[in-house]
């Protein structure tokens, strides 16, 4: 039998922010946001729970794309250990905040969700930066590397203003 949770520890873990990045095979956008706001949690002891799904089933099980791992490990991130997984309605019951990279992604969450209040989760990560403009992280799948750090600085901005926006810290 495990020793019972303090009440301490209880109030610790409801209270801990449970956030999800969505984009479409999990395997670019998606991981490295999901790695830029790990990355901040732990530089900033921030409470709080990650996670990344793909709206699409095209990779699951797969390693994020070996062109995000290099430009986030120059950029000192490290997303090696992720592993791609498709989104599911369970997740509007996990998890507090619902990120989309673009407006398909948005709707493609949207069409799983039972109730307003799964549907209030759900928001287009860049309208943290510039609310209501619904800007897209723009997929760098099937253009050049410099799209890959593109999405990264995107991101950084981005996982900064979301911090600050649901007073994470
Ligand atoms: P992501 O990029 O949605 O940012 O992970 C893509 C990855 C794979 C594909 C499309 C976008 N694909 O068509 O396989």
């Amino acid at each position: 039998m495990p020793p019972p949770k303090s009440e301490a520890f209880l109030l610790f873990n409801i209270n801990r922010m449970k956030i999800l990045m969505v984009c479409l095979g999990n395997i670019c956008r998606s991981p490295i946001a999901e790695g830029i706001l790990r990355q901040k949690a732990i530089e900033q002891g921030l409470s709080i729970e990650t996670d990344s799904a793909g709206t699409s089933n095209y990779h699951i099980g797969n390693p994020p794309d070996p062109r995000m791992i290099l430009t986030a490990s120059k950029n000192g991130i490290d997303i090696s250990d992720l592993r791609a997984r498709q989104f599911v309605a369970a997740d509007f019951d996990r998890f507090d905040l619902i990120y989309a990279m673009d407006e398909s992604n948005y709707e493609n969450i949207l069409r799983l969700a039972k109730t307003e209040e799964d549907r209030k989760k759900v928001m287009l990560i860049l309208n943290e930066v510039h609310p209501n403009s619904n800007d897209e992280v723009p997929d760098p799948y099937f253009g050049g590397d410099q799209g890959f750090q593109h999405v990264i600085d995107l991101l950084n901005v981005a996982v900064d203003k979301l911090i600050v926006n649901h007073e994470l810290r």
